[in-house]
Order: C-alpha cells, then sequence, then structure tokens
C-alpha cells in the first residue's frame, strides 16, 4: 500500500529492515519541509520503499527513492514514481529533475523507463569523485 507520508503517521510506522540512504529522521526532516511530499510503500506498518521530493515553483526534485533490498525488483519504486507523476501535474508541475551517480544502473534504467532524459553531467559530483547526472523528466512544455 502506497500512502503520503505525514509526521503524525511517521510516529506509527518502523522500518525493520534499513532502506538504503533514508531512515526516521531523513523522513522527518523532509516532512518539516512545507515544500516537501514524501510518499511509501507499506508492508503492514512497516516502510519498505520511500520517495522523498521538493516541489518548487513548476518542478518537482526528487531526492531520493530507495527500497529495501530484501523487496527490490517487486515494483516498489516504479509504483511510487506513478503515483509522483500523477500528483505532479495538478500541483502545476512543468518538469521532474533529479541527480543520480553515473554508475547507478538500476536507478537509471527505472528513471529512463518513466522517459528521464540526461541532460547534465556533473564532474566529481559526490565525495568519492563519481560524477553525477542531471535527469530531466518534462511532463508539460513550458
Ligand atoms: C533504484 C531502486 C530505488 C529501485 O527500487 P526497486 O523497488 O527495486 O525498483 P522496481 O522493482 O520498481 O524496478 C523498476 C525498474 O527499475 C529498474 N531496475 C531496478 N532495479 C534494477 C537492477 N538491479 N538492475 C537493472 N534495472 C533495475 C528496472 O528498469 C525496473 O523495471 P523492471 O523490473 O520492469 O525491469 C533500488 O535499487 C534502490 O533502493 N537502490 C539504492 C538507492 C538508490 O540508488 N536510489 C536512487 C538514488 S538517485
Amino acid at each position: 500500500m502506497i500512502v503520503r507520508l505525514q509526521a503524525s503517521l511517521l510516529a506509527t510506522l518502523q522500518i525493520p529492515e534499513a532502506l538504503p540512504d533514508v531512515d526516521t529522521a531523513s523522513l522527518a526532516d523532509a516532512l518539516e519541509r512545507t515544500w516537501s511530499r514524501v510518499w511509501v510503500t507499506l508492508e503492514d506498518q512497516a516502510i519498505v520503499s520511500a520517495l522523498i521530493t521538493w516541489f518548487v515553483a513548476d518542478e518537482v526534485h526528487v531526492l531520493n527513492i530507495s527500497t529495501a533490498p530484501s523487496r527490490q525488483r517487486r515494483g516498489y519504486a516504479r509504483a511510487l514514481f506513478e503515483v509522483l507523476l500523477v500528483d505532479a501535474p495538478s500541483a502545476n508541475a512543468r518538469i521532474v529533475v533529479l541527480e543520480v551517480r553515473k554508475g547507478n544502473a538500476p536507478a537509471i534504467a527505472l528513471y529512463e523507463s518513466f522517459g528521464f532524459q540526461v541532460t547534465g553531467v556533473r564532474r566529481s559530483y559526490y565525495r568519492d569523485g563519481e560524477d553525477a547526472l542531471d535527469m530531466t523528466c518534462v511532463l508539460r512544455p513550458p
């Protein structure tokens, strides 16, 4: 089940298996910002996948998408993106943008399957020296 996360709901949920780069603190931090929208996939009361976004002017910024390792390849991230892409136009969003490690083939495949295209390269963007790709999905023309 996918739900849009609110702080009051987060307090009732658990993350029994760590999600890559996402934990209760980062979800709570995102929810403090009025421009954030966060969706999670729940199995019972457990968060198994999460999508953190910022809605800024006519852009959606994807900050993170993450699925617990034992739950990967079950379509959870795809389902979260489908919810986002239904929700975004109702907030008048024109584009969805994100950064991804150049070597993150699973994530890049996911984004490309939704029509994201590489729009830039940030050299040595990450602390370990890996490049970042800027990827953009155009929802409607300017
Ligand atoms: C990227 C990530 C969120 C995908 O989550 P997921 O729930 O396993 O993804 P889904 O099962 O919904 O897969 C959707 C599509 O993503 C792509 N994909 C996902 N995992 C993949 C893998 N290991 N190899 C290649 N493609 C992959 C495929 O296109 C897949 O579609 P398909 O199953 O029809 O082939 C997950 O691998 C993850 O948490 N990675 C670590 C965190 C991360 O890198 N996040 C992105 C930050 S920019």
